[in-house]
C-alpha cells in the first residue's frame, strides 16, 4: 500500500518523549515554540517507555516540562513489544489530532516507533539530534537512529560530523540543518538551580564526607545492555570501579536495569559503602549538582558525554565507540571501553592533573531550540504555501 499523500499544515506539532534522555531535549524546544513570534501550537505525547517517578515525573518537574497532553503508558517490554505497543497506541493520536508534523528527539525505541507511524500516514517527521552514528549495529539505539533518519523529512544536527554521516547515507543536504545541541540549552537553563551534591547524598543516607576527599570524587553511571547484561562484563567493570574507589571515592547513580542485574549476578556486595555511595536514579538538578564539581565522570551514557564536555569535567566513556565524536575531538571525553587497564590509566591521568579540559563545541551555546523553532516555522510555512 502506498503511504497517504502529504497533509496540508493545520494541526499542532506533536512532540514525542518516551524515555529519560528525551526529556532534557524536549523542554527547551517546547519553551522555544511557546515563545516564538509566529504561533507554534504543540501537543506533548509521552509514550510511557519510562514510567518510574525517578525516571520520569521527577525530571518533568525539574525541567519545568508541562504535563503530557497524552500518555500512552506503554511501559517496559522486549524491543519488539515496546516498539509495537507505542506504534499501536500512537496511531489513533494522529488520527484524532491531525498534526501538521511529528517531532521526535534522540534514539530511543519511542523515537523510531512514532516516526514509523507518522511517515506511513503521510505526516512529516522532524528529528532532533539526527545523524549521530556509533557504527555499531549491536546497539539498539543505532538501529533507531539509522531508521529514523532515513524517513524523517527535516533533520536537525548537533555537530558537523552528523551531517557528513547523513550525506553518506544518501540523505539530501536540503533536509539537514545544523542547529547545535538542545541538551546544552537545558544545561544552561538549569545550571544555577543545580542541587548541592552533599545534600543529595544525605537524602539517600550516604555520608557527604565522601565528597570531601582531597582528590574530590567521581560520578558513575552504567546502563548499556552491552555493559550490564553480561555477567562477566559487568563483574569486570564493578571490580574496576571498586579498585578505583580506593583512590577516589565514587558516587554510583544506579539505573534500574543495572540494579536488577547487579542483584541477579550477586555483584552488589562488591560496592563498598565506605568509598562508593550508591544512589537511585536522580533528578536532573541532582545530576547537574553531582557532575559539575566532580573530578571525573565514568559513564556509558550518550547524554553525559555531552554534558561533561559542556561543563569542562573530564569524562571516561566505558564503551568501544561513541556516536558523539566531537566530545572526544574537542571536549573532555576519552573512550576507554571495558578494558580495565585503560580505565585505570584514564583515571590515573586525570588524578595526575592531565585530564582533558576541552572547549565547548560550535553552537552548544544554549540557543539550539530557538534555531529549531525559527527553522521549523519557516519550513512549515514553506510547505503550506
Ligand atoms: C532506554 C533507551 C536508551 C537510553 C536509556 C536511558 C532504548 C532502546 N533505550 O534504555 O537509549 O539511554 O533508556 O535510561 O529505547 N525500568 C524501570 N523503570 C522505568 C523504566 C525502565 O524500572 O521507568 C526498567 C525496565 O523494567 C527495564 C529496564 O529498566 O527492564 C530497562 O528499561 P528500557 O526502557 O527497556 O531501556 P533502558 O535500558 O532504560
Amino acid at each position: 500500500m502506498n503511504p497517504a499523500p502529504s497533509k496540508p499544515l493545520s494541526g499542532p506539532i506533536v512532540c514525542v518523549v518516551g524515555a529519560r534522555p528525551n526529556f532534557m531535549k524536549m523542554a527547551p524546544i517546547l519553551r522555544a515554540f511557546a515563545a516564538h513570534a509566529t504561533p507554534m501550537p504543540a501537543l506533548l505525547v509521552h509514550t510511557g517507555q519510562h514510567y518510574d517517578r525517578n525516571m520520569s515525573d521527577r525530571l518533568f518537574e525539574d525541567l519545568r516540562l508541562p504535563r503530557p497532553d497524552i500518555n500512552l503508558e506503554v511501559g517496559s517490554g522486549t524491543h519488539a513489544v515496546q516498539t509495537a505497543e507505542v506504534m499501536r497506541r500512537f496511531e489513533p493520536v494522529l488520527d484524532e489530532r491531525q498534526p501538521s508534523v511529528v517531532l521526535v528527539v534522540g534514539d530511543v525505541n519511542s523515537t523510531l516507533a512514532c516516526t514509523l507511524v507518522a511517515v506511513k500516514k503521510g505526516v512529516p517527521v522532524v528529528h532532533v539530534e539526527a545523524g549521530l552514528r556509533s557504527y555499531d549495529r549491536s546497539m539498539p539505539e543505532e538501529i533507531n537512529r539509522l531508521m529514523t533518519d532515513q524517513v524523517a523529512d527535516r533533520l536537525y544536527t548537533t555537530e558537523r560530523s552528523a551531517e557528513a554521516n547523513l550525506l553518506r547515507e544518501g540523505i539530501a543536504a536540503e533536509r539537514v540543518c545544523f542547529v547545535g545541541n538542545v541538551m546544552i540549552d537545558s544545561l544552561h537553563d538549569n545550571k544555577a538551580q543545580a542541587r548541592n551534591a552533599g545534600a543529595t547524598l544525605r537524602e539517600h543516607g550516604c555520608d557527604p564526607a565522601l565528597l570531601a576527599h582531597p582528590k574530590g570524587y567521581g560520578v558513575v553511571t552504567l546502563h548499556r545492555p552491552s555493559n550490564v547484561d553480561d555477567p562477566q562484563a559487568l563483574a569486570g567493570l564493578i571490580n574496576a570501579l571498586a579498585d578505583i574507589a580506593r583512590q577516589l571515592p565514587l558516587v554510583f547513580v544506579l539505573h534500574p536495569r543495572t540494579k536488577s542485574k547487579l542483584e541477579a549476578f550477586g555483584l552488589a556486595g562488591l560496592l563498598d559503602p565506605k568509598n562508593i555511595a550508591v544512589l537511585p536514579p536522580q533528578g536532573y538538578l541532582e545530576m547537574l549538582g553531582l557532575m559539575a564539581p566532580a573530578t571525573l565522570v565514568l559513564t556509558d551514557s550518550g547524554g553525559l558525554q555531552e554534558e561533561t564536555t559542556a561543563l569542562g569535567v573530564p569524562c571516561l566513556t566505558l564503551r568501544e565507540n561513541t556516536e558523539r565524536p566531537i566530545t572526544v575531538d574537542e571536549g573532555t571525553n576519552t573512550m576507554v571501553g571495558r578494558d580495565v587497564q585503560a580505565i585505570r590509566q584514564g583515571v590515573a591521568e586525570i588524578l595526575a592533573g592531565r585530564g582533558k579540559r576541552g572547549r565547548v563545541p560550535e553552537l552548544w551555546d544554549g540557543h539550539a531550540a530557538e534555531r529549531i523553532a525559527d527553522d521549523l516555522s519557516r519550513w512549515l510555512r514553506g510547505r503550506a504555501a
